[in-house]
C-alpha cells in the first residue's frame, strides 16, 4: 500500500485531453473576477463591517495579501503542470495520492457548497426585484426551512432554478460558456464602477472614527464570537475566494504557461483594489454600528442611505449577474476537479466521461449541478460560508507547502513561471493562512475535521485500489508511479 505513490510533471503534462483550447489571458482574468466578485461584497460586507468597523478595508487587504502570496504558488503550480484539477493535481505532484484525493475532496467542499451558499444569496437578492414589479413569490417557496426566523419557508425555488440554468451553460460547452461569463462580468464591473461614481461624494470621514473600534483581535463579554480586523479578513476571506478556479481551467487554455499565472495575478489584483475602494466608501457613508438594520443586503442599504433608489435596482441587478458567474465559474472549477480525479481512477468513470458534442464532462456537470441545486433549495446554508473559507484556506496552505517542496525535491524541472520570493512567499502564505483559520470559530473547525475523516474513509474503502497509480491496475492505465 502506498500513499504517496505520485505523477511526474512529464506525466501529467503529457494526459492528453479531449477538452478543447479556446481560453486566453482575457478570457482568464473574466473567469477569475467572475468567480471572485458575488456574494462576499454584496451580502458579507455588511457582517464584516460589524466585526471589524471601518477597518474592514485593512482586513479586505489581509485577506488579499493572503490570497497573493497563495495566489503566486497557484501560479507557478499551474505553469509547471497546466492540467485540469487545480490544487489536486498539484498535490498529486509534490505529495502523493492521498494527500490529492484529500485536497480533492476538501475542494469538492469548497466550490459546491459555495454555488449552494451563493444560490441563497442570489434568491435574496431576486426575491427583492420581483417585489420591485410587484410580484410575489409564495413565501414558503423563497427560501430553504428555517433561513429567516419567524416565517415558514421550505425550498429556495428562485437559487434551485438558476444552479440548473447555470448547469445547463456549462454542460453545452466552454465557448458558450465564457461568451456569457465574459459579458456577465462586464456589466458586474460596470455597475461596481458605477456604484463607486456614484456614492463617492456622500462620504463622511466623520463615520471613520472610530476606525478600528475592535483592533486586531477580541472578544466581546458573554459572546463566543471573536471580533476585529482578523475575524472580518477571515469572514470577507470568501469574497476572494475563486481565483483559484482559473488553475482548473488548464487544459483548455491556449499557452496555459503564460496564460494562467497572469489570468490569476490580474482577476486578484481587479478585485482587491474594487473591494477596498467599495469598503472604505460604504463605512464612509453608513456608520459601521448602523450595518445590522441591512446585513443581508448592505450594498444596497447604502445606497438607499444616501436616497438615490434607482442607483439601488441598478445595483441589485448587478448583485444578480454577479452573483450567477460565482456559481458559473464556481460549478465549472467543480467538475474539472472531479474529471482530473476520475481520469486518475479516484472518482468513477462517470464523472471523466467527455460529451462527443459538446466536449464537456456532460454527465459530471449535471450530476454535481442537480446535487447542488438541491443543497442550495433545501439547506438553511447562510452560516456555512465559514466552512468554505476553512475548506479553501487548507487548499492554499498544501499547495504553499507543495512550492517549497518541489523547488527543493525537484529544482530542475520546466517552470513556465517561477512565484518571486521562494521560500518567503509560500511561507507567507502558509502563515496568512494560519492567521485566517483562527479566525474562524471552533464550531467550523469541527464540521471540517468530520468532513475530512469522511474523504478518508472513501479513499480507504473506495479510491485506493481504484487508481490508475495502483500497480494492480497499471495494465489498464498504462501510466507509471514516479519513486518517492
Ligand atoms: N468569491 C465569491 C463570492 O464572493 C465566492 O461570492
Amino acid at each position: 500500500m502506498d500513499l504517496l505513490r505520485k505523477k511526474s510533471v512529464e506525466q501529467l503534462a503529457s494526459e492528453s485531453t479531449p477538452l478543447k483550447r479556446t481560453m486566453k489571458t482575457f478570457d482568464l482574468t473574466m473567469l477569475g473576477i467572475g468567480a471572485i466578485i458575488g456574494t462576499g461584497i454584496f451580502v458579507l460586507t455588511g457582517k464584516g463591517a460589524l466585526t471589524a468597523g471601518p477597518a474592514l478595508s485593512v482586513s479586505f487587504l489581509l485577506a488579499a495579501i493572503c490570497c497573493g502570496f497563495a495566489g503566486l504558488c497557484y501560479a507557478e503550480f499551474a505553469s509547471m503542470a497546466p492540467v485540469s484539477g487545480s490544487a489536486y493535481s498539484y498535490s498529486y505532484l509534490a505529495f502523493g495520492e492521498l494527500i490529492a484525493f484529500v485536497i480533492g475532496w476538501d475542494l469538492i467542499l469548497e466550490y459546491a457548497l459555495q454555488a449552494a451558499t451563493v444560490s441563497a444569496g442570489w434568491s435574496g437578492y431576486f426575491n427583492k426585484m420581483l417585489a420591485e414589479f410587484g410580484l410575489h413569490l409564495p413565501v414558503e417557496l423563497t427560501a430553504a426551512y428555517g433561513t429567516t426566523p419567524g416565517v415558514t419557508t421550505y425550498f429556495n425555488l428562485p437559487g434551485f432554478v438558476i444552479v440548473l440554468l447555470v448547469t445547463w451553460v456549462l454542460s453545452v460547452g466552454i465557448n458558450q460558456t465564457k461568451r456569457v461569463n465574459d459579458v456577465m462580468v462586464l456589466i458586474k464591473l460596470a455597475i461596481i464602477v458605477l456604484f463607486i461614481a456614484c456614492t463617492i461624494w456622500y462620504v463622511n470621514p466623520a463615520n471613520w472614527k472610530p476606525f478600528s473600534p475592535y483592533g486586531i483581535y477580541t472578544f466581546q463579554p458573554g459572546s463566543t464570537q471573536p471580533m476585529g480586523i482578523v475575524p472580518a479578513a477571515s469572514i470577507v476571506f470568501f469574497s476572494f475566494i475563486g481565483f483559484d478556479a482559473v488553475s482548473s481551467s488548464a487544459e483548455e487554455t491556449v499557452n496555459p504557461n503564460k496564460t494562467l499565472p497572469r489570468g490569476i495575478l490580474y482577476s486578484l489584483a481587479v478585485s482587491t483594489v474594487l473591494y477596498i475602494v467599495m469598503t472604505l466608501i460604504m463605512t464612509g457613508i453608513v456608520k459601521y454600528d448602523q450595518f445590522a438594520q441591512f446585513v443581508e443586503a448592505p450594498v444596497a442599504g447604502v445606497i438607499l442611505a444616501t436616497g438615490m433608489n434607482w442607483l439601488a435596482f441598478v445595483v441589485n441587478l448587478g448583485a444578480l449577474v454577479g452573483m450567477t458567474t460565482v456559481m458559473l465559474v464556481q460549478l465549472y472549477g467543480q467538475s474539472r476537479i472531479c474529471y482530473a480525479m476520475s481520469r486518475d481512477g479516484l472518482f468513477p468513470k462517470f464523472f471523466g466521461e467527455v460529451h462527443p458534442k459538446y466536449h464537456t464532462p456532460f454527465k459530471g456537470t449535471w450530476f454535481f449541478g442537480i446535487l447542488t441545486a438541491l443543497a442550495g433549495g433545501l439547506i438553511n446554508i447562510n452560516t456555512l460560508f465559514e466552512l468554505v473559507n476553512i475548506g479553501t484556506l487548507s487548499a492554499f496552505i498544501i499547495v504553499s507547502a507543495g512550492i517549497l517542496w518541489m523547488r527543493k525535491t525537484q529544482p530542475d524541472a520546466h517552470r513556465g513561471f517561477r512565484a518571486p520570493g521562494v521560500p518567503s512567499t509560500p511561507i507567507c502564505s502558509i502563515i496568512f493562512c494560519l492567521i485566517l483559520i483562527a479566525g474562524l470559530n471552533w464550531e467550523t473547525w469541527l464540521r471540517f475535521a468530520v468532513w475530512f475523516a469522511i474523504g478518508l474513509a472513501v479513499y480507504f474503502l473506495y479510491s485506493m485500489k481504484r487508481s490508475k497509480l495502483n500497480p494492480n491496475n497499471a495494465s489498464e492505465s498504462g501510466t507509471q508511479q514516479v519513486e518517492s
